[in-house]
C-alpha cells in the first residue's frame, strides 16, 4: 500500500514553500477551522470564548497552530515510512481521545487544512486531498 510517489513528491514540494512558518500556517488554519466549525474552538482552553479579532491579535494562535502543524511535518517528511506514520498517528490518536476529539472532528479539518495550504501559496490541493485521505484512513485504524 503506502502514499503514491507523485503524491508525496507534489505534496513535498508544496511543503517546501508552505512548511517554513509553521505558525502562520497554523493560524490561517485555526482561522479557517473556528469559522467553518465554531464547536471546535471550545476545545482549545486558550480560544474558547474569544472574538475572531481577539483570536488574531493573540500570539497564541500561532505558538498552537505550530503544535498542529508540526505532525503534519512529521507526516509530509515520513510519508514513505509507515511504521513511523504508523507511531506517530497512534500517538496523535490517543492524545486526541484524551480530549475528546474523534475521528469526525479530525477528519473534518481536512477541507480547511487543504485550503490554508493553498492559499499559502501550495499548488496541488488534489494531492494534499489523497494525502490527508491517507493520514485520516490511519486515524481511522487506530481509532
Ligand atoms: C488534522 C487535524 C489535526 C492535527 C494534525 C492535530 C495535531 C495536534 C498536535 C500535534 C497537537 C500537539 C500535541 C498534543 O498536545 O497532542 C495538538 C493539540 C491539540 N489539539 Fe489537535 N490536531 C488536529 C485536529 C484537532 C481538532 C479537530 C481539535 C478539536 C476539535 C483538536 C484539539 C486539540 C487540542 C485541544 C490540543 C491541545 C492544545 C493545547 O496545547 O492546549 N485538534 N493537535
Amino acid at each position: 500500500m503506502g502514499i503514491p510517489a507523485d503524491v508525496v513528491s507534489k505534496v513535498s514540494a508544496d511543503w517546501g514553500k508552505v512548511g517554513g512558518d509553521l505558525g502562520s500556517l497554523g493560524a490561517i488554519l485555526f482561522e479557517k477551522m473556528f469559522t467553518a466549525r465554531p464547536n471546535t474552538q471550545d476545545y482549545f482552553a486558550a480560544f474558547k470564548g474569544k472574538s475572531m479579532s481577539e483570536l488574531k491579535a493573540d500570539p497564541a494562535l500561532k505558538t498552537h497552530g505550530a503544535k498542529v502543524l508540526s505532525l503534519v511535518d512529521t507526516m509530509v517528511k515520513n510519508a514513505t515510512d509507515e511504521g513511523k506514520l504508523k507511531s506517530a498517528v497512534a500517538e496523535f490518536v490517543k492524545n486526541h481521545k484524551a480530549r475528546n476529539v474523534g475521528l469526525d472532528l479530525i477528519a473534518g479539518t481536512k477541507p480547511e487544512l487543504i485550503a490554508a495550504i493553498v492559499q499559502a501559496g501550495g499548488a496541488n490541493a488534489d494531492a494534499w486531498g489523497t494525502f490527508l485521505d491517507a493520514f485520516i484512513g490511519l486515524v481511522k485504524a487506530a481509532s
